[in-house]
């Protein structure tokens, strides 16, 4: 299967895809965590991408079109893949639609999480991430038992950059301007699936796993 996990923002995109990697395998493919990833080593791809999610903007699709077609012509994908965050773009939606037709593949299924915007600041600058393993836990929703420390490994957990309240403003604009066109292209090609994401975590994915089970059999 070849998933996209849509989504503003807060809306549990990467805590949902932790669970779905965990129970269907599907490689996760995630461009927040590439460009993290590569700020963090440094790399000229780090350096480009870290002023735009500073401030809260999206990254130019021309380069993010880039590193996910790279990605995506690797051996792991062959048998499927669950894209986190990318398309976000009507053009990136495009470009991925014609790698995909190059590639003799296409694209099963968009699970798109619906969450009520107001609920995402809270959600966000509550937000804290493993420094370690990159687990996501939630000061107050989805708190780790020892206070600081991953449950999964021990790791320190901290806060995410561009989780201040100024930034995450700004990325619920830019992501909410985007959106609705997004959703109507993956509409008209019947591949939207729709999942409440404004309920608890076990409840949003069992939601995800009855989609998955259909699609899967
Ligand atoms: P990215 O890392 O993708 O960030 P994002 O889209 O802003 O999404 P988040 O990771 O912040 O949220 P999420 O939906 O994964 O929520 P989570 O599960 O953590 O992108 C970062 C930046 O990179 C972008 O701003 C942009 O600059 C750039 N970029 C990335 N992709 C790009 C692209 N395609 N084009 C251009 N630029 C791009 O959950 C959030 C919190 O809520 C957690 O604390 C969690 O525990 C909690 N939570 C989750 N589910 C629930 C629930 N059901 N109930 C209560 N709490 C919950």
């Amino acid at each position: 299967m070849n998933l996209i996990l849509m989504g503003l923002p807060g809306a549990g995109k990467g805590t949902q895809a932790e669970q779905i990697v965990d129970k269907f395998g599907y490689p996760h493919i995630s461009t927040g965590d590439m460009f993290r990833a590569a700020i963090k080593g440094g790399t000229p791809l780090g350096k480009k991408a870290k002023s735009f999610i500073d401030q809260g903007a999206l990254v130019p699709d021309e380069v993010t079109i880039g590193i996910v077609n790279e990605r995506l012509s690797e051996s792991d994908t062959d048998k499927g893949f669950l894209l986190d965050g990318f398309p976000r773009t009507v053009e990136q939606a495009e470009a991925l639609d014609q790698m995909m037709s190059e590639k003799g593949k296409k694209i099963d299924a968009v699970l798109y999480i619906r969450v009520d915007p107001e609920k995402l600041l809270t959600r966000l600058t509550g937000r804290r991430i493993c420094s370690e393993c990159g687990a996501t836990y939630h000061l107050t929703f989805n708190p780790p038992a020892k206070e600081g420390v991953c449950d999964k490994c021990g790791g320190a957990l901290n806060q995410r950059a561009d989780d201040n309240e100024a930034t995450v403003h700004e990325r619920l604009q830019v992501n909410m301007s985007q959106q609705q066109p997004l959703l109507d292209f993956y509409e008209a090609k019947g591949s939207l699936k729709t999942i409440n994401g404004d309920q608890q975590i076990t409840d949003v994915f069992q939601e995800v796993s009855e989609i998955l089970g259909v699609l899967t059999k």
